[in-house]
């Protein structure tokens, strides 16, 4: 949802205002209706901000310049309480002396007694947020020390949030407080940074401290002081972030959506990386639970939401079949109201790109207080989820800064099949012979991922004609079922075009009625050797809409040519086993969508109403 960036050096610094405008750009994916930030000046605290994005504030900053400064916060909006509009957006003052300002990302639930409270005691409000009524309440309680006056706010507090404030009578802290929602530090020489996410401060420093729920930290340029909201201290966990200020840049390419898509063969491969020992078995000795806990498993759920909840309904195919074990995939946002069934038994698998989505991190807590064994597979180190779970497989595909999805979905889908195998190889005998080949199948995917990129510019041109398309539908069996989900899904977000994926043996039962003569359908063929004839199904499919006039755009293995005669088009992928064919067949899936996005002129990384980490239910 919203981004937010905290950063204090040394007294003879002044790049505070630097530093955070480029954090708030490596952030702007995770919202961006409206910018703002708050720079400690002499004895005031500066803030200017705007409505719309980040280019706005620049805008905004040219005109009315800050001094310098060492200390700053800034933030990037997705709106919820109060529209996007420039008095809405954050920084916001606290007290009437233009001393305090504060950001906020989430959502407190009691703002509406607080405010009526404030107003009881003379406190004017100028914005319609939330976060003012925080920035307030810190105003009254402020007493000369920023971390305790902090402390007695969150005490007051109900709801999700993470919080950073700034004083002037205190120019070299920034504090923050998080529950429920994301906050890292970033642990410089002689300076020091808050974030979102890593992303924030990755051009600085790759040495981060995790926070656990309802913890504050003091940052100063000397050390950053973690407290638990009851005041007792606390110590965060140090890590090294894997990847450098180059992964979270364009590399060369128009959008971060394009580039993310040709960084999926890296993705693919590092996630499988070190995870199989030479014998070619699985090793996942960073999964922080015991092989005899999940050899007892005998239920799986998966809980997830949008694009990873179709790499959720991928690993029901592939778990029930290699690892024999019932698994049922649900929206996160669903789980908690079907009363479901789990108990110590039950594995319930959460899949994140952000590690920070508020439906999946509130299925993973309901799960909890049921009993089950949850983990996580996640992209991002240090995030809420995987520390609220009690395993975590973490999915190695790098920042993921376009809001849709594409990366993130082929290292969720890998890990997904690494869980699948991993559970098979636990069970013994047959199950692990089959586990091992397979295993040894998944180390050729990325090259035969970068193939099917290394061509696209059919996809491309046919995307760019069909510009003008009002509606495609997409069609699948089995695994390609999931996949077809995931085109209509990227077509939706980034096109703004009607689409729909349907498991192509439902098209009798009902959708059939919406082909007509031009309907543009993609059809994922699996391939020919697939068992249960599921091949000749589809192909039979692909004729029943083209007898009723569908332009059929057909993503087909190479050398099966028996699609040919009924395709207007043919995308074509390389030979793999039917199980691990999702990783290829969406590749011309996501390239189509991008492409018709650009071709309408829209903008493909940013897309409207989006926020990449949704982090309120
Ligand atoms: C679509 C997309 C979303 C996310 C969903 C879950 O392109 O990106 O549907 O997949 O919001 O987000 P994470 O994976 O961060 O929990």
């Amino acid at each position: 949802m919203c981004g937010i960036v905290g950063y204090v050096g040394p007294a003879t610094n002044t790049k505070a205002l630097d530093v955070v405008m480029e954090g708030l750009a490596r952030l702007e994916y995770r919202g961006y209706d409206s910018a703002g930030v708050a720079l400690v000046a002499g004895d005031r605290v500066d803030v200017r901000k705007k409505a719309g994005k980040l280019a706005n504030l620049v805008g905004e900053i040219d005109e009315h310049p800050f001094t310098d400064s060492r200390t700053a916060i800034g933030h990037t909006r997705w709106a919820t309480h109060g529209g996007p509009t420039d008095v809405n957006a954050h920084p916001h003052r606290g007290g009437d002396d233009g001393k305090l300002a504060l950001i906020h990302n989430g959502i407190i639930e009691n703002f509406a007694v607080l405010r009526d409270e404030l107003q009881a005691q003379g406190v004017q409000f100028k914005s319609q947020t939330d976060t003012e009524v925080v920035a307030q309440l810190l105003g009254t309680l402020y007493d000369g020390d920023l971390t305790e006056a902090m402390r007695k706010t969150v005490a007051r507090l109900e709801g999700a949030f993470t919080l950073l404030a700034v004083h002037a009578d205190q120019p070299d802290v920034v504090v923050g407080a998080r529950r429920n929602s994301p906050l890292v530090v970033g642990l410089g020489e002689g300076e020091n940074f808050l974030g979102s996410d890593v992303a924030a401060f990755i051009g600085y420093t790759r040495e981060a401290l995790e926070l656990e729920q309802d913890q504050i930290v003091t940052i100063t340029p000397e050390g950053a002081t973690v407290i638990n909201f009851d005041g007792t201290p606390a110590t965060g966990k140090q890590f090294h972030v894997d990847w450098d200020a180059a992964a979270a840049e364009k590399g060369g390419y128009a959008t971060y959506m394009e580039k993310e898509i040709f960084d999926q063969p890296q993705a693919v491969a590092d996630t499988l990386l070190g995870r199989s020992n030479a014998a070619g078995d699985l090793q996942l000795d960073d999964l922080r639970i015991s092989e005899e806990q999940l050899a007892a498993v005998d239920r799986v759920t998966i809980v997830a939401c949008g694009t990873a909840a179709y790499a959720g309904m991928v690993a029901k195919y592939a778990i029930e079949h290699w690892a024999r074990i019932p698994v049922e995939v649900s929206l996160a946002h669903e789980f908690r109201y079907c009363d479901p069934i789990a108990d110590e038994k039950t594995l319930v698998v959460s899949i994140s790109q952000s590690g920070e989505t508020m439906d999946t991190l509130m299925a993973v807590k309901h799960a909890h207080d049921l009993g089950a064994l949850t983990l996580s597979i996640c992209n991002t180190h240090g995030s809420t989820i995987p520390r609220e779970s009690d395993a975590v497989l973490y999915t190695h595909a790098g920042p993921e800064i376009a809001v849709a999805s594409t990366k993130a979905f082929l290292g969720q889908i890998t890990a997904c099949y690494i869980l699948g195998l991993y559970l098979a190889q636990l069970k013994g005998g047959s199950y692990a012979d089959d586990a091992k080949q397979v295993i040894a199948e998944l180390q050729d995917v990325p090259s035969k991922i970068a193939d099917v990129l290394s061509d696209v510019s059919r996809v491309r041109e046919v995307a760019r004609f069909m510009a003008d398309t009002r509606s495609v539908l997409f069609l699948g069996r089995h695994v390609g079922y999931p996949i077809a989900m995931e085109g209509a899904l990227k077509l939706k977000e980034l096109a703004y075009i009607h689409a729909e994926g349907f498991a192509a043996g439902e098209l009798k039962h009902g959708p059939i009625a919406l082909i007509e003569p031009g309907q543009p359908v993609f059809v994922i063929v699996p391939g020919p050797d697939t068992p249960h004839g599921l091949h000749g199904k589809v192909v039979s499919n692909i004729q029943e809409i083209r007898a009723r006039g569908a332009r059929t755009l057909v993503i087909a293995e190479e050398g099966d040519t028996s699609v040919d005669e009924f395709a207007d088009e043919v995308f074509r992928i390389p030979h793999t086993s039917p199980m691990l064919q999702p990783l290829l067949t969406v590749l011309p899936l996501q390239v189509f969508a991008l492409e018709l996005s650009t071709a309408k002129g829209l903008d493909v990384d940013q897309p409207r109403n989006l926020a990449k980490s949704v982090t309120v239910e």
